[in-house]
């Protein structure tokens, strides 16, 4: 499988072919900020996870811890300090690639406070906000947090919209999110089968009708290097090279 994505990644047969680090050179979704939710637990972690990063090509990182008032109540400050930190050791690494924070909401009531108090970490010049939306049930008044999240000059970013069996059951809701200004972010372990048949069956619908907008790893432990390296073949090579994906206008 390393010697496919090695194949992918410098491929020279043909001079359009893209690379696979062309069509993902920024990785905006992950949880390798360490110790500061459910994802890499040390700075040894992340360093060993951006080394790989770094030898499949990516430039740059956008992390984005869980930020949600009962699971992760993360203030931003600490965040903050903690991806200082990071950049210091990527410095002193003399690791190739940049560092920076932004999060991965949950829809609650905290949000809406912190989207009402601008209080909000976006990535890039379009000021992209992540969040997603809780596993037991349809969110609740979405459409109201999607018109204040534009209000306010942000672009909402729907993390992971293959993975809700709510959206897989009924998938013309998903679609009417488009509708109201939401971009989607796909998980592309989503398209080895990690998170289910289902998941990953929409996840090659939504690729087909080119609704996604945005790939990213969703990476919360060094096991998932692996499976990322799974999904790494010429046909989701393909596949990816002919969506309208932004992660290129973030590096
Ligand atoms: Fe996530």
């Amino acid at each position: 499988m390393w010697k496919d994505f090695t194949n992918w990644l410098t491929n020279k047969h043909s001079t359009v072919q893209k690379s696979f680090a062309d069509i993902w050179p920024v990785d905006l979704h992950n949880h390798i900020l360490p110790g500061v939710d459910d994802g890499l637990p040390t700075l040894e972690d992340t360093l060993a996870c951006l080394q790989k990063y770094v030898d499949w090509g990516i430039k740059g990182v956008i992390c984005t811890p869980h930020i949600s008032q009962d699971y992760y109540p993360n203030e931003v400050q600490r965040l903050k300090q903690v991806t200082l930190t990071v950049q210091q050791a990527i410095a002193d690494a003399n690791l190739p690639i940049q560092f920076s924070l932004a999060a991965e909401y949950l829809v609650d009531e905290w949000y809406y406070t912190l989207l009402e108090q601008d209080e909000v970490l976006c990535f890039g010049k379009d000021r992209f906000v992540l969040f997603e939306t809780g596993w037991a049930n349809s969110p609740r008044q979405l459409d109201q947090y999607l018109f204040l999240m534009q209000l306010k000059g942000y672009k909402p970013v729907l993390a992971h919209p293959e993975r809700y069996h709510y959206y897989q059951s009924s998938p013309e809701q998903l679609m009417a999110l488009k509708d109201k200004g939401c971009l989607f972010q796909l998980n592309l372990m989503s398209l080895a089968g990690h998170y289910g048949k289902r998941a990953q069956q929409l996840a090659h619908k939504l690729l087909q009708s080119k609704d996604i907008d945005f790939i990213g790893s969703d990476l919360h432990r060094l096991t998932h290097l692996t499976t990322l390296e799974q999904v790494f073949d010429q046909d989701t090579l393909d596949l990816l090279s002919q969506q309208p994906l932004l992660n290129s206008q973030l590096s």
